[in-house]
């Protein structure tokens, strides 16, 4: 944490344009080569050089000598460039301690210029489980050669699309920002669905109805299936047990082949949870909680269809 604080701030603007310069040519490129470098700098190569030495024994680039003499991000200099953006604009004024590292994130506390709390959540693929990563989210698969912090900012903004559209009707974390593979969003002051030791039975009874009230609020009304849902995905703030459903890069849209399956899916794993802890199971069955769920959705389409023609 102190080597990331420290240097935040000791990055000159010129070191943070020579990152930027770098940043944009690896999406074609992966390695910048060294004279390419120097030729958008506009800066002696001696400058240029000693720039880059720096760079590097700080972490913030990789070196690769052949073919070439090149160089290109590494993801705590990705990380820098996206702190700098959120600091330099006021979004987040001081970084707090680590709330958790997940499987495919580091979340940390912040707070923003208004003095509110906020939760910063660093997106991380490819860098822990990279098989698992490939195989859960379809968008990322069909793009096997992208880079993993590019595949990172896919993955945030797609968190950020998610929660934009869902924050006005379910419980989900509202978004501030997003920029490169971070969002910055609401902080849940609560904890893990399964961190809970035990609820009620009574308790648990509503948690569950309401967790797949907006599971399928979030589908009839927007489109969206979650599609990791599980007790790991789901907070219980303090204050009044409230379920929020956290963690949303890999969200399927509805129109997507297998919908119905991720959707199952979903269902299973949060029914079984409560089964299992609680021996508490919906009213439906699984099968017909996707297919309430599903008609719903489409009748709902259709209204918005003739919506449309009557107003032509
Ligand atoms: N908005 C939030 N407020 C408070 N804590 C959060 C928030 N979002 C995530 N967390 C914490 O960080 C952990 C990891 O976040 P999550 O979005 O589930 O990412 P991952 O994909 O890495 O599992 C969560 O289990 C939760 O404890
Ligand atoms: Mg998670």
């Amino acid at each position: 944490m102190r080597t990331f604080t420290t240097t935040l701030k000791e990055l000159t603007p010129l070191d943070i344009r020579l990152l930027k310069i770098i940043e944009h040519h690896q999406r074609l490129i992966d390695f910048t080569p060294l004279e390419t470098i120097i030729e958008y700098m506009k800066k002696s190569p001696y400058t240029v050089e000693d720039l880059l030495r720096k760079l590097h024994k700080r972490k913030l680039i990789e070196y690769r000598s052949f073919p070439e003499p090149a160089y290109r991000l590494t993801f705590f200099g990705y990380d820098m460039l996206a702190w700098r953006f959120l600091v330099d604009n006021d979004y987040v004024v001081a970084i707090g301690r680590k709330l958790g590292v997940g499987k495919e994130s580091e979340v940390f506390l912040g707070q923003s210029a208004d003095g509110n709390t906020v939760c910063i959540k660093v997106h991380r693929l490819g860098v822990r489980n990279f098989r698992y990563t490939k195989r859960q989210r379809q968008y990322i698969a069909e793009k096997p050669d992208l880079q993993p912090i590019f595949e990172s900012r896919i993955s945030a903004k797609r968190e950020y699309q998610a929660l934009s559209r869902l924050h006005h009707t379910i419980n989900v974390p509202k978004p501030l920002i997003q920029n490169r593979h971070i969002v910055v969003m609401e902080f849940i002051d609560g904890i893990d669905l399964y961190k809970v030791k035990k609820l009620e039975f009574n308790d648990a009874k509503i948690i569950l109805e309401e967790i797949i009230d907006a599971i399928t609020t979030a589908v009839i009304k927007h489109g969206i299936i979650h599609g990791d849902l599980s007790e790991f995905n789901v907070m219980l703030t303090y204050k009044d047990a409230l379920p929020y459903i956290i963690d949303w890069p890999q969200w399927i849209d509805l129109s997507s082949p297998n919908a119905d399956e991720y959707l199952a899916r979903d269902f299973h794993h949060i029914v079984r949870y409560f089964v299992k802890k609680y021996q508490i199971r919906p009213q439906l069955s699984i099968e017909e909680l996707v297919e309430s769920t599903l008609s719903a959705a489409r009748s709902q389409k259709s209204e918005k269809m003739t919506q449309l023609t009557e107003e032509e």
